[in-house]
């Protein structure tokens, strides 16, 4: 078995499982589920199975993993990738090290009990904050030895493969002030910028002479980055499978220590870029309701998006259209999956009120049940979405705030979209439309009406030679009924669903 990798080509990157495009289709377990095998089989494997996910984001923490100095214990790695096997899905694994959500919650306890070894960051009035500094040499230095351990462990024990990419530490990022301000982090704040900072920058001075008011957030930045880089580049000399680092949001109120400082914010992305190559790819944690617009911009140049965390609500199910069909994610994961597909389990506010997170995008109401018709429909075409990725033959979208459509163009023909209006029970409009020949095109999605048109100046009128409802199973096009007469008025349901038209224009 080939080891999983990314194809890079001049416009698109392409995970490669045993050397064929992979199209992740996964969900992300709760933080706490597979610290225990036993709470995975019975209460997380038993209801992903009717939601059609070929790929499960799962942690796995420092703190189980080296439960003393340099003594490891792979069981729950191994253990998961056992289960994983067994249920036919793949696997992202979170290494939770020295940072989740910017908190130093899951390192071993001998870390915890040595503050001074592994010294904690300091907010303006000393206080502490539960939070490994970044730079805290000796802790960067136990967790890429750690990282490199399970990566390791990962070459020579997953033989099939089964873990496609890692996830390096959670949401990264100072929480509650600007910056550290630990004796450390004073010391080096007050220093002229390390030369390979100023070099990037093209200035020299301290941080406050060169970056002004933005200098905290950037000497965090900075910071953040080289520690990465440290862990990211130890676990990939072991076994070279692709790393990324996810991020949580810039949003209100704004300031930084309101979001994590320093994290990967698409803002600081060139930071990140610079001085953390061994990170592959920067991804967005998605709970925020304007779902394209951070596509946009994390499907930056040299950043093939993937979403490791999206709303575990109904929007779910019509974003995963977009953000395959028009940015060309390299997969789509929302958080909460095991309870996303069980009815009934209500979000916690206490959690949700401290991640600074809606609680509309944790309502699970008839979640599951839409995600797992989007994940069978795209799941079936798999091969399809990926030769049309990243290129000018595919797009998608998904209904924005107060937004009532939108217009899809290709080469000869343009698409009017009108979103339907959804009530609780459904969710918004969302899908994708694939152009297979300059006439032929397949149509995806759910709750959208769609009118062919001609393009702008083109004096012809434009109508159907043919339009088949039907599905893919295994890549292979299974039709159903020809539609005409009543029919022919091409509405996308709450069902999600595809068609196969064939389209004309005449004067
Ligand atoms: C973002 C974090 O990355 C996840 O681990 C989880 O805590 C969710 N927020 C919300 O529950």
């Amino acid at each position: 078995m080939q080891i999983p990798t990314l194809l890079i080509t001049e416009n698109k990157a392409t995970l490669l499982s045993d050397g064929k495009p992979f199209l992740v289709l996964a969900g992300e377990a709760h933080n706490s589920s597979s610290s225990s095998l036993e709470y995975m089989r019975e209460s997380v494997w038993p209801y992903l199975r009717p939601m059609h996910l070929n790929t499960l984001v799962v942690a796995v923490t420092w703190e189980l993993l080296e439960p003393a100095p340099g003594r490891f214990d792979f069981s729950l790695p191994d253990g998961l990738i056992r289960q994983a096997e067994a249920e036919g899905v793949k696997l992202v694994f979170l290494w939770f090290g020295l940072w989740k959500n910017g908190m130093s919650t899951y390192v071993p306890e001998w870390v915890k009990q040595d503050r001074k070894t592994y010294f904690v960051m300091r907010n303006r009035s000393g206080k502490p904050v539960n939070a490994v500094s970044p730079l805290c040499g000796a802790g960067v230095e136990r967790d890429a030895a750690a990282f490199a351990a399970l990566m390791a462990h990962l070459r020579d024990f997953d033989v099939n493969r089964t873990v496609l990419m890692v996830q390096v530490e959670n949401e990264m990022g100072l929480l509650g002030d600007c910056r550290d301000f630990s004796p450390a982090a004073e010391q080096a704040y007050a220093a002229a910028l390390p030369d390979d900072a100023a070099d990037f920058c093209g200035a020299r001075g301290t941080w406050d002479e060169v970056f002004g008011s933005e200098a905290p957030e950037l000497f965090m930045t900075y910071h953040y980055t080289k520690a990465t880089q440290q862990i990211a580049a130890a676990g990939k000399a072991a076994y070279p499978i692709p790393l990324y680092v996810n991020a949580w949001l810039e949003q209100h109120p704004w300031t930084p220590g309101t979001y994590p400082v320093g994290g990967p914010i698409a803002r600081h992305m060139d930071w990140w870029k610079k001085f953390a190559p061994a990170v592959d790819f920067l991804s967005p944690d998605i709970y925020l309701p304007d779902f394209e617009t951070v596509c946009w911009e994390y499907a930056a140049p040299g950043n093939p998006l993937f979403i490791p965390e999206a709303r575990p609500s109904q929007d779910s199910a019509s974003n995963v259209f977009a953000a395959i069909g028009k940015f060309g994610a390299l997969g789509f994961s929302p958080f909460a999956i095991e309870t996303v597909g069980r009815e009934g389990v209500p979000p916690d506010p206490s959690l949700l009120g401290g991640l600074n997170i809606m609680a509309e995008a944790f309502n699970h109401y008839r979640a599951g049940e839409y995600l797992a018709q989007s994940y069978a429909l795209l799941g079936g075409m798999a091969e399809l979405l990926c030769k049309y990725r990243c290129t000018p033959h595919m797009t998608g979208f998904t209904r924005g705030k107060d937004q009532t459509g939108t217009l899809v163009q290709f080469e000869k023909y343009d698409f009017c979209i009108d979103y339907m209006m959804n009530s609780a029970e459904s969710p918004k409009g969302g899908g994708l439309i694939i152009e297979l020949s300059e006439d032929e095109f397949l149509l995806c999605g759910l709750n959208y009406r769609v009118t062919p048109q001609p393009k702008n100046n083109d004096p012809s009128h434009v109508d159907y030679i043919s339009i088949t409802e039907g599905r893919y199973e295994n890549n292979e096009w299974i039709p159903g009924r020809r539609l005409h007469g009543d029919e022919l008025r091409i509405l996308f349901r709450e069902k999600p669903s595809v068609l196969h038209c064939r389209l004309m224009r005449f004067r």
